[in-house]
């Protein structure tokens, strides 16, 4: 076991952290500018998270944080609503398309759109429409919460996300 040091490491706190698995979310929003939301069109943009969690039943808020170098952050900033997109363990492609794909991540990929306007993925397990509520500056991230005026889910098992690696759930007896 490895003991504790002062300051922290970074690699070392990254190893730590990746021992907390998380599910896999993919969170999506417009690109932003003056556009009609009904000539919206491919100008959408998104990204892989497992950064979401949630915070509060009443009101419905969630909690999420982007990194200051995404090239999504003036769109998150200011937009209006997202939607947080909760990655079955069929959907891992998609994860990667939007963690590292180049050029329209949405290319291939099926999605409809919410009350909003905004794409809620085919296939997701379970999708939040968001209100963009507030933003918090820490660090390297904004942590984002958001107000849910909407959601919904599907069966499935989700995509787990732990020690840079990806796998389902299998649950324990009892
Ligand atoms: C499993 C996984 C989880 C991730 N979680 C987050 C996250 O919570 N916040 C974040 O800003 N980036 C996260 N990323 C990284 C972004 O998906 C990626 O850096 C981003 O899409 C880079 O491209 P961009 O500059 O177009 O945003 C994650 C990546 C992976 C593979």
């Amino acid at each position: 076991m490895n003991s504790p040091s002062t300051p922290i490491d970074t690699p070392q706190f990254k190893q730590a952290l990746s021992r907390f698995p998380t599910g896999v979310s993919v969170i999506t929003t417009h690109q932003g500018g003056d556009a009609n939301p009904a000539e919206w069109g491919h100008s959408f943009v998104g990204l892989t998270a497992s950064s979401f969690n949630s915070v509060s039943l009443t009101p419905p808020l969630v909690v999420w944080s982007l990194g200051l170098n995404s090239r999504t952050v003036p769109s998150f900033q200011k937009a209006s609503h997202y939607v947080i997109n909760v990655l079955s363990d069929q959907q891992l492609p998609a994860c990667q398309q939007f963690a590292f794909g180049q050029g329209d991540r949405f290319n291939g990929i099926d999605y409809e759109l919410g009350v909003a306007g905004l794409p809620i993925l085919k296939g997701a397990l379970a999708w939040f429409e968001c209100r963009n509520r507030s933003q918090y500056p820490e660090g390297d991230h904004i942590i984002f919460v958001g107000e849910v005026e909407r959601c919904g889910f599907a069966d499935g098992s989700p995509l787990v996300y732990q020690q840079g690696g990806f796998s389902s759930v299998q649950k324990l007896a009892g």
